[in-house]
């Protein structure tokens, strides 16, 4: 407060005073001189009334020649003090008579000549200057001379000082004046400024507070929110540069940022099935993309993943407590499996989650269902995963990573029971407009459920803000657009995007090479050396376009019928969901088209489509990524699409076509795949032609530069960004806690 006084005051007040001096300094002169005009004026005017008072009786005494009663009334008159002395002079100009301390010098002045004339003058004398007045005499008609009248100038100097002081005195009290109202009212604004700055810095705009912004505020209010977004944008992509995201990095930044707390991961889907078969038990890695892009996360960060057990032999595997260590090859973290009765399974799983959520955010034309019974078995599974994260917690502040649609509920049980927890909610499928969601009879629940995260994550930012616009439309919280944040029940949670990823590959030299690849797949099928080949991987999901893509071979085909013969699409499609009719009825339109086409262009020994309908590992997906000239993706409407990332990662030999549906999250970060409309026949069937007869030279080019983005936006550093964000926000919610603590012992010592 002192320093922004004296800062005031330097930089305002020193500045007023000094103008202030310098303007009462040219004044002063001109004042002192109206002083002595005015009271030169004020003489001038006396004397000539007093000559006109003694000019009867002075006549009269003179023409009489009673030089006695003159000089009495001479002496008389100069009783005034202002008056100093008296002087008659006869028409010769001869000082007849005058009084006592008439000055000698002065002697008979002649200023108007001749009889009738008055003059006035300042005349100066040893002792200072005098009004000096001449006024003629004249009795019954007859000029008798002159009267001298001799005023004292002293009384003018002492007025023109005190005029002077009064002057300054003003100026003085002026500058002080406006010093203080300045001060006061800029001490005013300054509060105002920095509340409201201070708000703004807090995230919180005018518009949702009940101080709005002032006025001279508002105007760069934007500015400083756009200015203050900037810095963290530049102070995340400055942690992105300064990591250069490993698993060793991942791992430090967990024990640095997180004091090492732990983390926990939730999940349907476990990354580990455990299943019977004909040769004992097998381990089977899942086909979803969020257990690709989870798992490497895992063995880096250790910890606890939480997920359904629904591998055929998984119970046979876990200790009392239904854990696991994983991965089987090399144990890092623990899987803890929850058991599901089919009831639950079918109504959470198979109903809530995937006749309900899953077509309500995928854009895919397939309607939604919503059943009361599936949402009370949505709800208890929640239930009963949030008590497995309570259980497993060793702290009361555990990290916890809840993954996907099938959790909506989970973070507000979990924040209820643990509420210093660190919840980052990842939702690895698009979020849908607002009045799509408002569909959902339980858009509310699932709203409140999701607002219980610390953090929510999304691919990218076109499905934040469509979450953000749902929140607005269905709760009442408040939303700070710029800053990302919802401030629901007390309790804030940042919505950002976090574009998913894969970890890149190591240990590439074992991977056979490309040729060797290229050669047994084409043996295996019976294709020659030279055979044009395109590969699609997906599971058989309604959602991943693979109709309009076998749509798209046979008009390529028929647009290009050198293709034919030539040129092979095999789908890898990994059986999903199997049990919902959906799925049933896709995976027999899938397999009646591919019937269709292969009859209309094959032959005994040539499909145009293969389809292999059955669960690949990754090692055999690979090999068919290497092998392949081109890479199909036209999913209708995709989160991500990891499938893009591990084709781009699999081509160390900087070869190959990626085509990429523009409906996914991929195709805003892979923009050197050649991005197509799925639903435009046309135009993909002329993608895959130009992809597979595109020069190596372009390939060559557009790889390089997709390999480049995918190696370093890799899974340690989605990972990395939320648990950095996260660390922010528990630093945050520290200090918060401890300023509240504060606070109220200070209010209770007050009280
Ligand atoms: C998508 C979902 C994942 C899910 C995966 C496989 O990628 O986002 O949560 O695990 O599909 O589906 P499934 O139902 O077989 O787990």
């Amino acid at each position: 407060m002192q320093n922004r006084l004296l800062n005031l005051s330097l930089r305002f007040v020193l500045p007023l005073a000094l103008v202030l001096g310098l303007f009462a300094y040219a004044v002063i002169p001109f004042v002192d001189d109206l002083t002595v005009r005015w009271s030169v004026r004020d003489l001038d005017v006396r004397s000539q009334s007093l000559a006109n008072a003694l000019q009867e009786p002075l006549g009269e005494y003179l023409q009489a020649q009673e030089e006695r009663r003159v000089l009495q009334l001479f002496d008389r008159a100069v009783q005034d003090e202002r008056l100093y002395a008296l002087g008659f002079c006869d028409p010769s100009g001869r000082l007849q008579y005058h009084t006592a301390n008439y000055p000698a010098t002065l002697g008979c002045r002649s200023g108007s000549g001749g009889s009738g004339g008055k003059n006035q003058s300042l005349v100066h004398l040893g002792r200072g200057p005098v009004h000096v007045a001449e006024s003629p005499v004249e009795h019954n008609g007859a000029y008798l001379g002159r009267l001298i009248l001799v005023h004292d100038m002293g009384f003018i100097e002492r007025r023109s000082a005190d005029t002077r002081n009064y002057v300054i005195a003003l100026f003085v009290l002026l500058a002080v004046v406006i010093s203080l109202i300045t001060v006061f009212v800029a001490h005013l604004s300054w509060r105002g400024w920095v509340s409201s700055v201070k708000r703004m810095l807090r995230g919180q705009s005018g518009q949702h507070t009940a101080t709005p912004t002032p006025p001279e505020v508002q105007p760069i209010e934007s500015d400083l929110r756009t200015l203050l977004n900037e810095l963290n944008m530049e102070r995340r992509s400055r942690d992105d540069a300064t990591h250069m995201w490993s698993p060793e990095k991942l791992r430090a930044l967990l024990h640095e940022q997180l004091a090492g707390d732990e983390v926990l991961v939730v999940s349907n889907r476990e990354p580990y099935m455990h299943v019977r078969n004909r040769n004992g038990i097998q381990v089977q890695r899942p086909a979803s993309g969020l257990v690709t892009a989870v798992e490497p996360v895992m063995r880096a960060c250790s910890g606890t993943w939480i997920a359904h057990g629904s591998g055929s032999a998984d119970r046979e595997v876990v200790d009392r407590n239904d854990r696991v260590p994983v991965p089987p090859e090399k144990p890092s973290y623990t899987l803890r499996r929850v058991w599901l009765s089919k009831e639950e399974e079918q109504g959470y799983y198979y109903g809530f989650a995937n006749e309900g959520l899953w077509p309500l955010c995928h854009i895919a034309h397939v309607r939604p269902v919503f059943r009361s019974s599936d949402w009370a078995q949505y709800e208890a599974v929640n239930q009963r995963f949030a008590d497995a994260v309570i259980k497993e917690a060793r702290t009361d502040d555990p990290v916890v990573l809840v993954q996907d649609y099938h959790f909506a509920l989970l973070p507000r049980m979990v924040r209820e029971v643990l509420p210093k927890a660190t919840i980052i909610t990842f939702w690895h499928i698009p979020w849908p407009n607002p009045e799509s969601f408002g569909i959902c009879p339980w858009r509310e629940e699932i709203l409140e459920g999701l607002l219980g995260s610390t953090i929510l994550g999304f691919h990218t930012q076109f499905h934040c803000k469509n979450f953000l616009e749902t929140v607005d439309r269905y709760l009442e919280a408040r939303i700070e657009h710029e800053a990302n944040t919802i401030s629901y029940g007390g309790k804030l949670s940042q919505v950002e995007d976090y574009p998913i990823s894969i970890a890149w590959p190591d240990g590439t030299e074992k991977w056979p090479s490309v040729a060797e690849c290229r050669a047994s797949v084409r043996e295996e099928h019976g294709m020659p050396p030279d055979h044009l080949l395109a590969i699609g991987v997906d599971r058989l999901d309604y959602t991943k376009g693979i109709i309009e893509r076998f749509q798209a071979v046979e008009r390529m085909l028929e647009m290009h019928p050198n293709m034919v013969g030539r040129f092979t699409m095999i789908q890898i499609a990994a059986p999903t969901r199997s049990s919902l009719d959906e799925y049933q009825n896709f995976e027999a339109r899938v397999r009646a088209l591919v019937q269709r086409i292969n009859s209309r262009f094959g032959s005994s020994n040539y499909q145009p489509i293969i389809l292999k309908a059955e669960h690949h590992g990754s090692d055999q997906v690979n090999r068919y990524f290497r092998a392949a000239e081109a890479c199909v993706v036209t999913s209708l409407h995709d989160g991500m699409n990891l499938v893009a990332k591990e084709f781009v990662a699999a081509r160390d030999d900087d070869r190959g076509v990626l085509i990429l549906s523009q409906f996914t999250g991929a195709a805003r970060e892979l923009h050197e795949a050649l991005i197509v409309n799925p639903y435009h026949v046309e135009q993909s069937a002329e993608m895959l032609y130009r992809a597979v007869t595109m020069p190596e030279a372009e390939q060559c080019e557009r790889m390089r530069s997709m390999r480049t983005l995918v190696k370093d936006f890799n899974i340690y550093r989605w990972a990395g960004r939320m648990l950095l964000d996260a660390s922010r926000l528990r630093q945050r919610e520290r200090i918060m806690s401890k300023i509240r603590s504060h606070s109220r012992t200070s209010l209770r010592r007050v009280v």
